[in-house]
């Protein structure tokens, strides 16, 4: 087990890591906003380089909590991410192609992320800095649903028609769970009038 020296100096560079990481992010974002002919996946992004500005932010609160400086130190795991996506886009011979493309990358780089914020969540926490801990959680979860929201949409992208007949069946579903829950309710209502009458 680490020390507690070298474990605070871990978490001093992998938060200077992911600070960079966050950064190239912000970067690459608008490049793949603008490239992407899904609506519904120009939208992700743009909301997640939003969302991004608001992460870094976060860190330098967390800096901030730490007494240093914010400082990143440059991520060689995000740059190799992002320049493997980019080589991958400039190879894609359609838009539905690129589209799928810019998705599995954005989800390599939300795993990195998702790996890293979870590695910093758990080191603060057992430093006993809750407060950060608390910061990184909060980014942690972010990053975990966009990835969701992202393979939902590669699966929507994939097999469309399937998209259409799920949600056609997903209706009559939601209907009839409010018709159950409606006619329950009924049912409540007539137990309580029986109970009054007894
Ligand atoms: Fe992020």
């Amino acid at each position: 087990m680490a020390s507690i020296e070298s474990l605070e100096e871990l978490l001093q560079d992998e938060l200077k890591d992911i600070y960079d990481a966050e950064k190239q992010i912000t970067k690459a974002l608008p490049k793949m906003a603008k490239k992407a002919s899904s609506d519904e996946l120009r939208q992700a992004f743009e909301e997640h380089l939003r969302q991004t500005e608001q992460q870094i932010e976060r860190l330098e609160q967390v800096f901030e909590q730490l007494e240093l400086p914010a400082r990143g130190k440059k991520c060689e795991g995000m740059k190799g991410l992002l320049e493997e996506g980019q080589t991958m886009m400039s190879e894609a011979d359609d838009d539905a192609t690129r589209d799928a493309v810019m998705i599995a990358s954005a989800q390599k780089v939300e795993h990195y992320e998702i790996a890293a914020y979870g590695t910093v969540r758990t080191w603060a926490n057992l430093l006993g800095k809750s407060e950060v801990a608390s910061l990184l959680e909060e980014t942690l979860e972010e990053e975990k649903e966009t990835d969701q929201r992202l393979t939902g949409i590669a699966e929507a992208m994939v097999n469309p028609e399937a998209a259409k007949d799920e949600e056609a069946e997903a209706a009559p579903r939601g209907a009839s769970a409010r018709g159950a829950r409606a006619a329950m309710s009924r049912g409540a209502r007539h137990a309580a009038a029986d109970r009054k009458r007894r």
